[in-house]
């Protein structure tokens, strides 16, 4: 019999999060939920802690304590809040920790997972773009396997297991194109439009960053991280059925390519059953695929530049594009921003905050939390 693995969930409420949840219940026998952890969805977070026999229930809103007790009241699921408890549970060397909170707030927990978990799932990739040389560190010396999540890494890892370092040219990075890839005037956006991916579901703000592009512009940086690549070997390449996730060019002059469903569970799979159980089906052929590709139209939706010029300039510029990205989404959300003004607003983030030092963890929150501050005055009034 083989020993059950525990697991813990950051953003377990989220479309990450709920993701793994299912393909946990799947294989009740595998896994055992030390704890979930989540913002501020008291209902969800409760009924998935009963559900799953969590230890813990975490949420980071302190507000919301008494909510969760009186949610948990009758079940042994231990209801904690703020983001010390969180700190607490993410220092318990637990088997896997997928760690799929959305923004700059997924880093703290991101890190210190890193230093104690076996293996962390990152989705998370705002924290990689943050600081990811700092948790790649603390994740070899620690020994803890990182599994990327995001569909196109998880695709590279699997393709470059295949070929020699020395033999690999580019990396190429697929994008659906989001939901205005073939519309030209991009002015009049609504947020619900934006919200209307035309592939995958998933969470408001990746929602919005694929619309803008600016999600693969941090996945982007996410890739040079991983892969200790620099950018200029990163490519992107639009792909409207979302099933080739990456490609690898090889100085032979071949191409290889990972292909499959535009499912999360896919990569989840490889973080959840360290890649040795037989659980999803691969892709069906017998219909017939047909598959398309483009070249970004980088006038229209300029958030790659902007991502490839923050990461060239260094750690402070890439923490600068992520937080005022995260400002600028959540104005236009909210309707006090266009979608347009998006990138207008992480260009001009770029250059009126200079470039500082970044030694320390402390450093990046400091520079995240002025970078907020300002999107406040500018974009919030
Ligand atoms: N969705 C996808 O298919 C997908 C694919 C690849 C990568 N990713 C990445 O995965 C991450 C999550 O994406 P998502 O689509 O799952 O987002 P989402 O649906 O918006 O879920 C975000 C999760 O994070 C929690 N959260 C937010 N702030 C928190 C905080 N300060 N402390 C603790 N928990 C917090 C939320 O809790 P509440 O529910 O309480 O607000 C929720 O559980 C993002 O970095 C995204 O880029 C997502």
């Amino acid at each position: 019999m083989t020993m059950k693995k525990r697991v813990t969930i950051l953003g377990s409420t989220g479309s990450v999060g709920q993701t793994a949840l299912r393909l946990m219940a799947d294989h009740p026998d595998d896994f055992d939920i030390f704890a979930l952890v989540a913002d501020s969805n008291v209902d969800l977070l409760a009924q998935d802690a009963r559900r799953f026999g969590a230890t813990f229930a975490a949420l980071a809103d302190p507000q919301r304590h008494h909510d969760l007790k009186n949610a948990l009241a009758g079940s042994p699921v231990q209801g904690v809040c703020g983001d010390d408890a969180i700190a607490q549970i993410c220092a318990e060397p637990v088997d896997i920790v997928i760690a799929a909170i959305s923004g700059s707030a997924g880093l703290v927990p991101t890190y210190t997972a890193c230093q104690n978990a076996r293996v962390v799932g990152i989705a998370n990739k705002e924290s990689l773009v943050c600081a990811g040389s700092w948790i790649m560190e603390t994740a070899a010396r620690r020994g803890t396997r990182i599994a990327p999540l995001d569909s196109e890494h998880h695709a590279l890892s699997c393709l470059l297991r295949g070929v020699p370092a020395d033999q690999v040219k580019t990396l190429v990075l697929t994008a659906s194109g989001g939901p205005f890839r073939t519309r030209q005037d991009l002015r009049h956006i609504t947020p619900a439009e934006a919200l209307r991916h035309p592939t995958w579901s998933m969470g408001k703000k990746i929602s919005v960053d694929s619309a803008t592009l600016m999600n693969k512009g941090l996945e982007l940086i996410e890739a040079c991280v991983l892969f200790g690549v620099d950018e200029s070997r990163i490519e992107t390449l639009i792909h409207p059925e979302s099933i080739v996730h990456g490609l690898v060019t090889c100085k032979n002059g071949g191409t290889l390519a990972h292909l499959a469903p535009a499912d999360m569970r896919y990569p989840l799979r490889d973080a959840l059953f360290d890649e040795q159980r037989d659980v999803l089906a691969p892709l069906s052929f017998q219909q017939g695929l047909s598959l398309t590709f483009e070249t970004v139209d980088h006038k229209r939706f300029p958030a790659i530049t902007l991502a490839r010029a923050a990461y060239r300039e260094g750690q402070a510029a890439c923490i600068v594009l992520n937080a005022a990205n995260e400002c600028a989404v959540q104005a236009f959300l909210e309707g006090k921003l266009s979608f347009l003004g998006i990138s207008t607003a992480v260009e001009e983030a770029l250059t009126r905050h200079h470039t500082q030092t970044i030694t320390t963890l402390q450093d990046v929150l400091a520079l995240d939390q002025e970078v907020r501050h300002s999107a406040k005055k500018t974009l919030f009034r």
